[in-house]
């Protein structure tokens, strides 16, 4: 089975839980889900490879460390994926972004694209898809399908939340890119939404309900 790693770090669980609260407001939602985001990609950039580079201080000269290799791309999966580039952006600010816009066909519960763009030359690149919720996994697969076929050096999935059949799903399809979560939940409803989850990750952060 693929690698799921659960980031229970304190301020992140209690920031989640805020969210998960019915009467948190959109403004206050999409701050949290910015800080999470931040927390949880100081975490997922954890194996970022590393180079040293000369540099003087103002007291000696040093080989420092830096990051190696070509920039992190970030793809966000639109809507709600959104959400959590803004935080990430705000600490790796030199990233690649790329985008893919999947919907749910609410009968099959199958993704259809209607949006890919992804940055130049994936090949030697490490990516970081981003979506707050992993519920039944199809969406995730169908965009992670998509950034595969261009040749990365290396995948990692970050959502928030994520449903027991998504991650089961997931690795049937991708059993080598690891999924970061903040949170494992119960399972799935007849609506393949998250149970307890937080709703509708799109609407709470756009204020669309
Ligand atoms: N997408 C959401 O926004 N919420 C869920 O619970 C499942 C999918």
């Amino acid at each position: 089975m693929g690698k799921v790693t659960l980031i229970d770090h304190p301020l992140v669980q209690h920031k989640l839980s805020l969210m998960r609260r019915r009467e948190t407001s959109s403004s206050d939602f999409r701050r949290l889900l910015k800080e999470v985001s931040m927390l949880m990609a100081y975490e997922a950039t954890r194996e970022l490879p590393m180079t040293t580079e000369k540099i003087q201080t103002p007291m000696a000269p040093m080989d420092a460390p830096v990051l190696d290799g070509k920039k992190l791309v970030v793809v966000s999966i639109l809507r709600a994926g959104n959400g959590i580039l803004d935080g990430i952006l705000d600490i790796v600010p030199s990233a690649r972004v790329g985008f893919v816009g999947l919907y749910r066909d609410h009968e099959t519960l199958e993704a259809i694209q209607y949006y890919l763009k992804l940055p130049a030359q994936m090949e030697d690149r490490t990516v970081l898809m981003v979506d707050p919720m992993m519920a039944t996994g199809h969406s995730s697969v169908a965009a992670t399908d998509r950034v595969a076929a261009t040749g990365p050096r290396s995948i990692k999935f970050l959502c928030l939340l994520a449903a027991p059949e998504g991650i089961a799903h997931f690795h049937q399809h991708h059993p080598d890119v690891e999924i970061v979560t903040a949170a494992i939940d119960s399972h799935l409803n007849d609506k393949g939404y998250i149970v307890p989850g937080l709703g509708d990750a799109g609407d709470r952060i756009f204020g669309t309900k």
